[in-house]
């Protein structure tokens, strides 16, 4: 499955299928123990993705690429960034626009379509926090190929690291019931995402960064550098 195959299908799941469970798991409302354990390890990701930016990003232009219910957007925008929010997901997006705290409203440009759009400008920084974890290798090096090509000083994202556990227990499996699974996930060892960007012809380094791993959840920061 190519690229516009898989945007095409996460954009049904978490337009259509899951954009309420994904409203509630992003919420402070109570959820299952193995939910809320999911919900922990990403706020831990979440917190060691923005620890990457500049301690000052005041006026910076920031992607949340794949912003979902704009956690991120809204912890960025706080800090005084400029941040374009942009999902596949209308209906997260109409989430996301209602978390950002009025007062941080006017820093932020939410717009619901592809990531990859290019009229939605260039960045100082792009941040992917789970958002790339359904392509292939060779897709996230186009993406990110795409998007480096837009930004100043970073791109930081994390994929799903292939490890035993993810593949025997990842909440595809366990996590929603059977008629609510989301779109497979594909675990990746970075030397795959380094081949690929390779041969996608990036030039950035990519540096590994924190692997989350709690309950149900676990993810791996990368993050790519001129
Ligand atoms: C697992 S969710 C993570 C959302 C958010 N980054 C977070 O951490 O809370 C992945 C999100 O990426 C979005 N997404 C996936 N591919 C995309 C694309 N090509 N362009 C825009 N959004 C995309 C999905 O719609 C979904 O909201």
């Amino acid at each position: 499955m190519g690229y516009a195959d898989t945007r095409d299908r996460l954009e049904h799941y978490f337009d259509r299928t899951a954009s309420k469970t994904w409203e509630r798991l992003t919420s402070d409302a109570p959820v299952s123990r193995i939910r809320q354990t999911v919900r922990e390890g990403r706020d831990a990701m979440r917190a060691a993705l923005l620890a990457r930016l500049p301690a000052d990003i005041r006026g910076l232009r920031v992607l949340d690429a794949g912003c979902g219910t704009g956690a991120a957007t809204a912890a960025m925008a706080a800090r005084g960034a400029e941040v374009v929010a942009v999902d596949i997901s209308a209906s997260l997006i109409e989430v996301a626009r209602t978390r950002v705290p009025v007062a941080d409203l006017r820093r932020v440009t939410f717009h619901a379509g592809d990531m990859l759009d290019p009229g939605l400008g260039r960045f100082d920084h792009v941040l992917a926090m789970d958002s790339l974890i359904h392509y292939r290798a060779g897709d996230i090096a186009l993406m990110l190929a795409q998007l480096a090509a837009r930004t100043k000083a970073s791109v930081v994202f994390t994929v799903a690291p292939r490890t035993p556990a993810l593949t025997a227990m990842w909440w595809a499996g366990k996590l929603f019931p059977r008629s609510d699974r989301s779109p497979a996930i594909v675990p990746h060892a970075e030397a795959d995402i380094a081949g690929a960007l390779r041969a996608a012809g990036v030039t950035w380094r990519l540096r590994p960064g924190t692997r989350v791993a709690r309950g149900f959840y676990i993810s791996q920061a990368m993050e790519l550098v001129p």
